[in-house]
């Protein structure tokens, strides 16, 4: 099985709705091989679930409060996301860890909001460029890794977990690693949730995300450990989100 989660970051008005029910109506063919899913800004998703109702596309939500309710101006609860119709939610994204200054240890805690929710936490973790040129990318992700997961999986049996790889370089610039540089790091990611999880640790996805693009999709998918993608900008457009769910 392979995973497309389009992220949309900030992007997204009324009229995406029509954009989502295409990605929708154009991913049904590939039930059963390909998970597909859009995180949309969280005043979409609810009417983004009623709009894309009997089709096999799934929502998610981009960021969560580790508390449930309460007097948090702005914020959002995982409850409200699971409300509106979210199954899964992404955290500790380098765009929440640079812009908002989310370290590890409060992506943690939102892991086991999202749990507490029955969301599927999508976490992410990734190198900045200095840091793979320094040689220091697998410890940064090691890091991340070791501060941001919870030390056990829920006793549940379906994904309970999903890493996304996110080198932030690759980020909206075009630039992807080599597929020797990807495998490494999935490797890397793999063996860290394996020793953490046990066999439990096999059957966590993980994603890789980075101008992912319906051109490089298949080659980047076909690598061992990738299991799918984290899409930003290829994923915003109904004829580039299907291209890249074919390619998976
Ligand atoms: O979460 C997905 C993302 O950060 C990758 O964005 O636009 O490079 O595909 P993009």
């Amino acid at each position: 099985m392979k995973w497309v989660i389009g992220n949309w970051k900030m992007n997204g008005l009324s009229e995406s709705l029509h954009e989502a029910r295409s990605i929708g109506d154009g991913v049904g063919g590939w039930t059963g091989k390909v998970v597909s899913m859009v995180c949309p800004p969280a005043t979409l998703i609810a009417r983004m679930t009623m709009h894309c109702a009997g089709t096999p596309l799934e929502f998610g939500g981009q960021d969560c409060h580790a508390k449930a309710s309460g007097a948090h101006t702005g914020d959002i609860a995982a409850e409200m996301l699971h409300d509106a119709g979210a199954r899964a939610v992404i955290l500790g994204h380098s765009e929440r860890r640079t812009d908002h200054g989310e370290t590890n240890e409060e992506v943690r805690a939102k892991v086991d909001a999202a749990w507490r929710a029955a969301l599927t936490p999508i976490v992410c973790v990734g190198e900045v460029e200095a840091e793979r040129d320094a040689g220091r990318a697998e410890a940064v992700v090691e890091e991340q890794l070791t501060a941001s997961l919870p030390d056990a999986l829920p006793a549940q049996e379906n994904e309970d977990l999903i890493v996304a790889y996110e080198p932030v370089w690759a980020i909206g610039t075009g630039r992807v690693p080599t597929e020797a540089d990807i495998g490494a790091m999935h490797g890397q990611i793999r063996a860290h949730l394996v020793r953490r999880y046990g066999e439990a640790g096999h059957r966590v996805p993980i994603l890789y995300g980075g101008s992912m693009k319906p051109d490089n999709a298949k080659a980047i998918m076909s690598i061992a450990d990738v299991d799918g993608g984290l899409v930003g900008g290829a994923s915003l457009k109904a004829d580039s989100f299907l291209a890249i769910a074919e390619a998976a």
